[in-house]
């Protein structure tokens, strides 16, 4: 076999590749271009997708590549065994719609077997069970001894949704002494002795995010050779950490630290892990990514702040990566010469978050630690998600590394608490950046307001300063709410009843989002900004972008209030003048004079001329002049706002004329539709207006359409016949009601009859005491009222029984009641019986009970009692 070093074995690859027709492309950046599905590019496939599919043309249709790669997903593997790795090169030679499976197999193993000189007796295959065709290849044209070929089952590859198929793989053996010693130790054993080095994967089929396969419309070739693994093999070296593509970065960290590699196993570890996340670290940042605590930036943090921790267990105690990265950036200089540029940036990035860390790392350790004594003094294994998020939060722990760390220890953490805890967290900082976007302000006396501009054409500023929770800062980290003032801002600020813009302002460092711009009481533009990555610093050089799509949202809206102020005066009268006004990307709020309720038919008028005056197009104007040129124009000042002797117009044709500081529309028709979504009071004479524009109408309109389908859907109706099928339902259901009634009232008589079959006498006085079929209190008094009047002067007392409770109701005739009879003190005596309580007047009274199996009992008490009152 030839010794090669990594850097000559890259480069005879793809030149072999290129001898062979293929388009030599550089990597691809680690992050995904218009690819959701993934968060990081994780072989040397994934940023040709779409040639595999078809959705794009290749610029050729054989492609070759050392693609830069990152997988995480067995991060805790990396240093314990020879081959895992987070950041690592993929050698790929593609086919799209072009050479297949023949083609394929030849020229790697031509490059195996005649350029890099391996054994071919050392050489095995595998294939996808059913792929005789390969199976043929391999050993009929190739010549492989079909002992060396292996049939498994999962040699399919995918990875996520996407391009995928069978695959073909091939293994070195690298001798027994290097094996596991098992007697079933044999090509795809999890030891190290058979050795997977390339992998041609036949890609046939998209699956799709449901996980369906279908087949594609033309055959191509994805393969991918493990750079590293090949460079172990030809250097002839136990793992891939001992190449010349890692082991300088461990010799690093073994002189910083002064910890011999090879001794320890312990320590290996450590070595190996700070080699591989040096190497992720690097090319992350060198690809655009910044520490944060969302998606890759995360990943960056969880990989520097790991690599700081196994630092820190070889007694590394001060900060060390930085050199890490120079020894990266002498082993990939060649391949990726943009390193040298971005070397110090890289460095500056790494040494911010690795000084972020170090501070809280040692606290942070004690914290976790002094958790493990405990846990184990309780014979516990579970660490609290409490616990886990405070060390997160306070000390910049992310959960994984918690987790690793009381892994080693045989305990675990409580992920799902954990969660919900971080969750809670984000809900809070959300809210607090939507409410209200307000912020403590320091003391800005002393700021040199001389220099601070505005400018609209300005697109970057540099940073003035910084506070946080009302104190002045240097610098502003990821997570961290600021408030920022620039030498010169293109932001719009609050005023005037509109909204500040909104946008992001990058630094070399950092990203921050700046949900708003306000102003000092002087005048001085402040931003409030959420720094999403990195840092911002005093002294910073920002880049600048407005929201623009906000901003025209709150044009249309601000363009839109002055029409609705005009048109308002025309249709309600002169009397209108704004009270107060609101405007923001999403609606309009304008208060005005008026002293009754808008009607529907003028808010229509309103809406109509509003709308025939966006459909005019007509350009918005605005210049600056005198206030008493303005005033003979017949501009209208805004209520209560004062005014230098210059002043800004903003004019619409004839129609509007305003005094207005404000963002507008450059023409009308911009404005797109305007819709009134409410009108209410607000105090006595103050009318609320509410209204959307633009997209947000469109949106508004849709939400309408969507219900008077649903309602249609529901009445399996057409919507042009809603209205003619629920007049027919509401008729329908009047006639129900109707013919319930009558039921009810016939239902009553029949329960009357009954009753009065049962009239009892007292000494003159007729009486009925009974139960009665009643679906509810109303049906009972009704029912009394009823029977009572059938009865020549006399009284009744009748009980609904339910399950759980019983009603009594009474009523007694004048007569009765002349003769002592008092339907009060009846109830009251009754339903006390069946536990309850109650009374009323001497002719018509009403209780409850709530013992229904007492009711004959209490009907016993009501007798009594009327005998009592007549005193018979
Ligand atoms: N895309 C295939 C792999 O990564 C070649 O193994």
């Amino acid at each position: 076999m030839k010794f090669m070093s990594g850097r000559e074995l890259r480069e005879k690859y793809l030149q072999f590749f290129a001898s062979k027709e293929h388009l030599r492309l550089p990597s691809a950046s680690l992050i995904p271009e218009n690819d959701p599905t993934l968060l990081m590019i994780g072989a040397g496939m994934a940023p040709f997708k779409p040639f595999f599919t078809g959705k794009m043309k290749p610029p050729h249709t054989r492609i070759t590549t050392s693609q830069k790669c990152v997988r995480t997903g067995d991060i805790e593997n990396v240093g314990r065994t020879a081959r895992h790795q987070t950041f690592f090169e993929m050698l790929g030679n593609f086919s799209f719609g072009d050479y297949f499976k023949r083609e394929a197999i030849h020229w790697a193993w031509e490059f195996l077997t005649e350029h890099l000189e391996m054994p071919k007796d050392k050489l095995w295959v595998t294939i996808y069970p059913d792929d005789e065709e390969a199976y043929k290849i391999w050993a009929e044209e190739i010549g492989v001894n079909p002992e060396h070929i292996v049939k498994l089952e999962d040699n399919f590859w995918e990875i996520g949704p996407g391009p995928c198929g069978p695959c073909s793989e091939i293994y070195i053996d690298l001798g027994e002494e290097r094996g596991c010693g098992s007697p079933d130790c044999a090509v795809g054993c999890d030891c190290d002795r058979f050795l997977e080095i390339w992998n041609l994967v036949f890609t046939q089929f998209d699956r799709d995010e449901e996980g369906n396969y279908s087949p594609l419309e033309k055959k191509n070739i994805d393969t991918g050779a493990g750079l590293e693994r090949l460079a172990s093999v030809l250097q002839n070296k136990r793992s891939n950490f001992e190449t010349d593509l890692l082991f300088p970065i461990i010799e690093y960290a073994s002189n910083v630290s002064n910890v011999a590699y090879g001794t320890n196993e312990k320590n290996d570890i450590s070595l190996k892990v700070i080699a591989d996340h040096a190497r992720s670290m690097t090319i992350m940042i060198l690809d655009g990514i910044l520490p944060s605590n969302e998606g890759r930036g995360y990943v960056l943090r969880r990989i520097i702040r790991r690599a700081i921790r196994h630092g820190r267990l070889l007694g590394i105690e001060s900060a060390f990566l930085t050199g890490a990265v120079d020894a990266v950036v002498e082993i990939f200089d060649e391949v990726f010469p943009e390193l040298l540029e971005k070397q110090d940036y890289i460095k500056k990035v790494i040494s911010l978050e690795e000084e972020r860390f170090h501070t809280t790392l040692v606290q942070g350790m004690e914290l976790l630690n002094h958790h493990i004594d405990e846990l184990k003094q309780a014979d516990k294994v579970v660490l609290s998600g409490e616990a886990a998020f405070k060390l997160y939060d306070t000390f910049g722990f992310p959960w994984e590394l918690t987790a690793e760390i009381l892994e080693e220890n045989g305990l675990s953490l409580d992920k799902e608490a954990f969660d919900k805890a971080m969750t809670q967290q984000r809900e809070r900082a959300r809210a607090a950046r939507q409410e209200n976007q307000r912020i403590s302000i320091p003391d800005l006396s002393g700021l040199d307001t001389e220099k601070l501009t505005f400018d609209m054409r300005a697109q970057s500023a540099q940073v003035i300063c910084i506070w946080k929770d009302g104190e002045m800062v240097d610098n502003a980290n990821d997570g961290e709410e600021a408030g920022i003032i620039l030498d010169v801002t293109p932001f719009y600020a609050e005023g005037g009843g509109q909204v500040g813009d909104s946008g992001v302002f990058e630094t070399e460092l950092g990203k921050v989002e700046v949900a708003a711009a306000k102003k000092l009481p002087n005048g001085t533009i402040y931003h409030i900004g959420y720094v999403v990555e990195g840092t911002i610093k005093v002294g910073d050089i920002v880049t600048i972008a407005i929201d623009m799509s906000a901003k025209k949202a709150t044009a249309r809206n601000h363009t839109a209030t002055h029409l609705l102020q005009a048109a308002l005066k025309r249709v309600l009268g002169a009397h209108v003048n704004q009270a107060g006004s609101s405007v923001s990307p999403e609606r309009l709020r304008f208060d005005f004079s008026h002293f009754e309720p808008v009607t529907a038919e003028q808010m229509q008028e309103v809406e109509k001329i509003v709308n025939n005056v966006i459909f005019s197009a007509t350009d918005v104007e605005i210049f600056e002049t005198s206030q008493d040129e303005a005033k003979a124009m017949g501009a209208m000042a805004l209520f209560g706002e004062k005014y230098g002797d210059r002043v800004r117009v903003v004019s619409v044709g004839d129609y509007s004329k305003e005094l207005c500081g404000g963002t507008h529309v450059d023409n009308v028709a911009m404005i797109g539709t305007f819709k009134i979504i409410s009108e209410a009071g607000v105090a006595s004479g103050v009318r609320r207006i509410e209204a959307i524009t633009g997209a947000a109408a469109l949106e508004y309109f849709n939400g309408k359409l969507a219900t008077l389908n649903t309602v249609s859907d529901m009445l399996r109706t057409r919507p042009e016949e809603i209205v003619a099928r629920l007049d027919a339902v509401l008729a329908n259901v009047k006639e129900l009601e109707h013919s319930l009634n009558e039921l009810s009232a016939m239902k009553a008589k029949a329960e009357a009859q009954k009753l009065l079959l049962a009239v009892q006498d007292f000494g003159g006085v007729p009486a009925i005491i009974g139960k009665a079929q009643v679906a509810d209190m109303d049906e009972l008094r009704n029912l009394a009222d009823l029977t009572c009047d059938k009865l020549n002067g006399g009284l009744v007392v009748l009980a609904a029984v339910g399950d759980e409770k019983v009603n009594f109701v009474v009523k007694v005739s004048k007569e009765a009641v002349k003769k002592g009879i008092h339907a009060g003190n009846i109830v009251k005596a009754t339903a006390k019986v069946a536990g309850g309580g109650g009374g009323g007047r001497p002719d018509m009274a009403q209780a409850g009970g709530k013992m229904p199996e007492k009711t004959g009992e209490a009907f016993d008490m009501a007798v009594a009692t009327i005998k009592e009152q007549l005193g018979i």
